[in-house]
């Protein structure tokens, strides 16, 4: 793998980006896609450039969020990502379709190097990383070829998955990975089990549970007016994680 031509491809092409945030937690269904979406359109609406790259190969689902249609890459010297709402977006829905990416273990590996190696994002303030549920390859693979990438946490206050989040905080810190902090989502109740179990984290705020967030999928207009997205602006306003020069 060392030796794989594309790696210097991938450090080129990821050359104009100066923020590189992985949004990722372990755990499945506890709002990374959402977050990614939403952290990106809002970072966008902050007069940003932003981009958005849906690495969940097998189960792409900010396409759907974010109600894409009609748009698709331009192929001009790699592959162009459209732009929806000022964002560059690219995900693996532009080459599988709506066919489930009948992908496996190296395969995965592969369509992901291929994706980083022929976008090209030009000059970018932020790429936001929508990251698969799990803790293995693909979060491997990311720390592996995005040299830059930091990681986002997130986590809901269940024990279920503050177990998975505590392996990929472990995991991250022996491997030097930098974590911006956490975030709390799908909070019902005054839980303090986030705080106390991730006590050296710096937990970056909390997002409550938005009954009305389900009305809002695939219409960004919504989206950007929702009390999720609410949250997410106060988090970035008042978190340094999110300041540009941080790197
Ligand atoms: N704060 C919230 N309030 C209400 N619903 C939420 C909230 N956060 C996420 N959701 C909903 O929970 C579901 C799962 O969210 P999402 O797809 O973002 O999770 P995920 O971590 O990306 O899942 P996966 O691991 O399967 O990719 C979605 O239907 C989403 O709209
Ligand atoms: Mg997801």
């Amino acid at each position: 793998m060392a030796m794989d031509p594309r790696l210097n491809i991938i450090d080129k092409r990821l050359a104009g980006i100066k923020r590189l945030i992985a949004v990722s937690g372990g755990k499945g269904g506890i709002g990374k896609s959402l977050t990614a979406s939403v952290l990106a359109l809002t970072l966008s609406k902050m007069g940003y450039r932003v981009g958005l790259l849906d690495l969940d190969l097998s189960a792409p689902s900010t396409h759907v969020i974010l109600g894409i249609e009609g748009v698709y890459p331009k192929e001009e010297k790699g592959i162009v990502p459209p732009e929806v709402q000022h964002v560059k977006f690219m995900s693996i829905v532009y080459f599988t379709g709506d066919n489930p990416a009948p992908l496996r273990g190296i395969d995965i590996s592969n369509a992901m190097l291929e994706l980083l190696a022929i976008t090209r994002w030009g000059s970018l303030d932020f790429l936001i990383v929508d990251m698969p549920p799990g803790v293995g390859d693909a979060m491997m693979d990311v720390i592996r070829w995005m040299k830059s990438a930091e990681f986002l946490v997130m986590t809901t206050s269940s024990k279920v998955a503050l177990e998975t989040v505590k392996k990929v905080i472990k995991m991250l810190t022996e491997l030097n990975v930098p974590i911006i902090g956490v975030i709390e989502n799908m909070k019902m109740g005054d839980s303090r089990l986030v705080k106390e179990e991730l006590k050296d984290m710096p937990i970056l705020g909390e997002i409550w549970f938005d009954k009305k967030i389900e009305d809002s999928i695939g219409d960004v207009k919504k989206l950007l007016e929702s009390d999720f997205a609410a949250s997410i602006k106060e988090i970035v306003l008042k978190s340094s994680g999110f300041e540009l020069q941080l790197k």
